[in-house]
């Protein structure tokens, strides 16, 4: 057996934690970060603990299904309060070990009952950690274009070309905001074409939404393409996260669900799921599921947690600018416009994996060797240094 690396977003926080100077910067980690560079806890969130410590709540299980009264909030949160599906009771749903447990439940649940080939095709590039979450639940994973380097865009042809070739009943990751590693979205109309040609070829729609309100600072607007979707018709299925949107990284909030065909149907996915995740964990944990179900359930708290959101995505969107800016202060004769025109947590900044290298030996400046960095690192503090390490290594 190879030595092989299990994580390369943790290897580069490790390798940032052991350099000495006092300068460095740490783009790696997808995790946001206040404008001194320190994580966040939501004043949402503070609030939330402190009613459930005043609650005096015991540590008795969960359900195999999870806190009930968060998954129901968080699948209104998704699909929204108009959702048909919602309203006739077919959207199965369980609670999950954040994003990747969510994706690893519904990795599994496919593998074992998807009527089609047990194939997902995912984007490239896509979040690291897609491929081997897939794999390990059994799936073949196929890769689909994504990303045109040229153009530091969305191949758009390259999307509607490989959806369209791939065989009938196919099942598509599709990141629904905020794409991670790229920063590149669809637009709405994009979106609409996406959807048709899915429909034409018989596919299955899994969305990570690991994003939702990170993107935009609204989290109706981010969830577009999963209610346009259900509007036309699919049964999609859908990973969300409560990580990034109300910083609960380590809490491992989230939840798995999947659109039936009638209430019926629902009922017996729900049996189903509940099957699958019982060998696997048994029950999810509470702590981060209540807390969560505080800030969803109470509508005080619902809207100074959605202000909340707006204000980290608000911050990110100001630092992609002031980067540009920065960069072109200094004489860059490169088009930064991507920067600005890339959404969500990350940049990808089109640097090579040899540019990444000297920007972390050379400036302490840390991220992934594909050239995206987490813009939440960025603060006032360090974003001239940022750029002027850039610029040497680009120009
Ligand atoms: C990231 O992409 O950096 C985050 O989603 C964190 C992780 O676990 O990879």
């Amino acid at each position: 057996m190879g030595l092989l690396i299990a994580d390369v977003i943790g290897c580069i926080t490790e390798a940032f934690n052991a350099d000495k100077f006092d300068k460095k910067i740490n783009l790696g980690v997808g995790a946001y970060r206040d404008d001194k560079g320190k994580p966040y806890v939501l004043p949402s969130v503070r609030t939330a603990e402190e009613k459930l410590l005043h609650s005096k709540l015991n540590k008795e299980y969960a359900g195999i299904a999870g806190v009930p009264q968060f998954t129901k909030a968080a699948a209104l949160l998704a699909y929204g309060p108009n959702s048909v599906p919602l309203k006739e009771d077919r959207i199965a749903i369980t609670q999950s070990i954040s994003g990747t447990g969510a994706l690893r439940v519904g990795g599994a649940f496919l593998e074992r009952f998807y009527p089609g080939d047990k194939k997902i095709y995912v984007p490239t590039p896509s979040w690291a950690n897609h491929n081997a979450v897939f794999k390990d639940s059994g799936l073949q994973v196929e890769k689909y274009r994504y990303y045109n380097k040229d153009t530091i865009g969305l191949d758009f042809e390259g999307v509607l070309a490989d959806i369209k070739a791939a065989p009938k009943g196919s099942i598509f990751l599709l990141h629904a905001c905020a794409h991670n590693p790229t920063g590149i979205d669809p637009t709405e109309p994009q979106w609409r074409e996406i959807s048709n040609a899915m429909k034409e070829g018989g596919h299955f729609a899994f969305f990570d939404m690991a994003y939702q309100g990170f993107a935009s600072g609204d989290t109706d607007k981010d969830a577009f393409a999963v209610r346009h979707f259900i509007n036309e018709g699919h049964n999609v299925a859908l990973a969300q996260s409560f990580a990034k949107n109300m910083g609960l990284y380590g809490e491992r909030v989230g939840a798995f669900s999947i659109v039936c065909e009638s209430a019926e149907e629902k009922k017996r996915v729900d049996s189903q799921l509940k099957i699958l995740v019982r060998p696997m964990y048994s029950n999810p944990p509470v702590n981060g599921a209540r807390i969560a179900s505080e800030i969803l359930n109470d509508p005080v708290l619902n809207e100074q947690w959605l202000a909340e959101v707006k204000g980290m995505a608000d911050r990110i969107i100001t630092m992609r600018a002031l980067l540009k800016k920065n960069l072109e202060d200094l004489g860059s004769k490169h088009d930064w416009s991507h920067i600005t025109s890339q959404i969500g947590m990350f940049a990808y900044t089109g640097l090579n994996p040899k540019q990444m290298e000297q920007l972390a030996k050379e400036h302490s400046v840390y991220a992934t060797k594909d050239g995206r960095i987490s813009v939440a690192g960025i603060t006032t503090g360090n974003v001239k240094r940022l750029a002027e390490s850039i610029h040497k290594v680009t120009c």
